[in-house]
């Protein structure tokens, strides 16, 4: 796949703390394609002070899932913009059964298709120790962490020379156990559901991040 092929759009599922965004920002920066976090919108709703991001807000800090009829409805619109012509990769979304079925119709309705899901195989006890080292640079959003992932030159964006970071409210052990547990209750089911449609690509996301990321190309029949 190259940035000139037909668009993909790629589903990349997993736990809190596999490495969705990490990845997502790689294929960006690989392929040209556009990254499509539902969690990145809806702190972006409740930054903005929305009605969506009111109704969010308490529901993402205790690390609960956000209603279906929200979630869909900012996909929806972000589904209109003329750039996801080059290809979705869709970051946390869907996150239900409901959403995917949802997310089938929107596609069908858009004229757009489905091509690969990657499942993020991770164990959870490591998910709590990634996610706690876990911050973002506050001007472009790149991410880094305490120990796997530190900026090349202290306190300084490798990708944007920023030097202001920020660490997420729910990024905090009682927070990420309710996470992994909506995870396990509402988003697994969906590894069976995508399965049964042939799409399913199975990765060890356990490894160094730039070996997750040859897997990921190796998924999108890049490798
Ligand atoms: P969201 O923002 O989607 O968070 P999440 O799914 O919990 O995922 P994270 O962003 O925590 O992890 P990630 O997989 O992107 O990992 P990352 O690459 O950062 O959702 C937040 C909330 O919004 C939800 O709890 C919910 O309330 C709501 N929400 C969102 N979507 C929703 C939906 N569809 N329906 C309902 N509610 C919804 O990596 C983590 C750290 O590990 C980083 O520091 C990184 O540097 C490091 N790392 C990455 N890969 C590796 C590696 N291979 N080895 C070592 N370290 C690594």
């Amino acid at each position: 796949m190259s940035a000139t092929d037909t668009a993909t759009n790629v589903i990349l599922l997993g736990p809190p703390g596999a490495g969705k965004g990490t990845q997502a920002r790689i294929l960006m920066d690989k392929f040209g394609l556009v990254q499509l976090s539902t969690g990145d919108l809806l702190r972006g709703a409740v930054a903005a002070g929305t009605d969506a991001g009111k109704a969010a807000k308490a529901v993402m800090e205790a690390g609960g899932l956000v209603s279906d009829d929200i979630v869909i409805a900012i996909v929806n619109d972000r589904l209109d913009e003329p750039d996801v012509a080059s290809g979705v990769i869709f970051d946390g979304f869907p996150r239900t059964v409901a959403q995917a079925g949802a997310l089938d119709k929107l596609l069908t309705d858009k004229g757009m298709s489905l091509d690969v899901v990657i499942s993020m195989e991770v164990d959870d006890a490591a998910m709590v120790e990634r996610i706690s080292g876990r911050y973002t640079c506050a001007k472009c959003g790149e991410g880094y962490h305490d120990t796997h992932k530190k900026p090349a030159k202290e306190g300084v964006c490798d990708s944007c020379g920023g030097t202001e970071f920020k660490r997420r409210a729910d990024d905090n052990a009682e927070t990420v156990a309710e996470r992994l547990k909506a995870y396990h209750a509402e988003t697994a089911p969906l590894i069976a559901y995508y399965s049964d449609s042939g799409k399913l690509k199975a990765i060890d996301a356990m490894a160094d991040i730039n070996l997750v990321s040859q897997s990921m190309a190796d998924a999108l029949g890049n490798g």
